[in-house]
């Protein structure tokens, strides 16, 4: 029989899969950046770019708590979710549509994210681990302000200009 697996190596795990992620998105959002066409999104991906840089530090402080070695596992999923964002940026550049398919594409990464912080951090609470949990609450706070912040700009703007034309 297999060796037993508890939620300890399943919180191990998945700490894992969104420290690979985080430093994925940490590279993407430049691109996405440079590659927006309206000062505020651009704005809003600088932004979001220097808080992921605390995500990936809090997960290190996370792996620390664990007295574990920060270390990523291969993500397939924010692989595949990134994939479809170059997509978009290649397919739609110059097009007045752009900024809603960046937006819609880093909603797509914020709900990945928000899916493991909410996981990690109930699971960092079930197994006694308070300071764990209040670190990976933080961090689920600001992606979801950020999912807020982009579901604001497309409405603001974004939408519409990509139905113009
Ligand atoms: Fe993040």
């Amino acid at each position: 029989m297999a060796k037993e697996k508890t939620l300890d190596d399943l919180f191990l795990d998945t700490l894992k899969d969104i420290y690979y992620a985080e430093k994925k998105i940490l590279k993407a959002l430049p691109k996405m950046a440079r590659a927006a066409s309206s000062a505020d999104l651009k704005a809003a991906f600088e932004k979001h770019k220097d808080e992921t840089q605390g995500h990936v530090e809090r997960l290190q402080q996370v792996f620390e708590l664990l007295g574990k070695r920060a270390q990523g596992k291969t993500c397939p999923a924010i692989d595949g979710i990134i994939e479809e964002g170059e997509e978009i940026m290649e397919e739609f550049k110059g097009t007045p549509a752009l900024d809603a398919g960046l937006i819609s594409a880093a909603q797509a990464v914020e709900h990945y994210e928000i899916t493991r912080y909410g996981t990690l951090k109930r699971w960092a609470e079930v197994l006694g681990m308070s300071d764990a949990a209040k670190l990976l609450e933080q961090t689920l706070g600001e992606e979801s302000m950020t999912d807020e912040a982009l579901t604001g700009l497309a409405d603001a703007s974004a939408n519409e200009m990509a139905k113009a034309a």
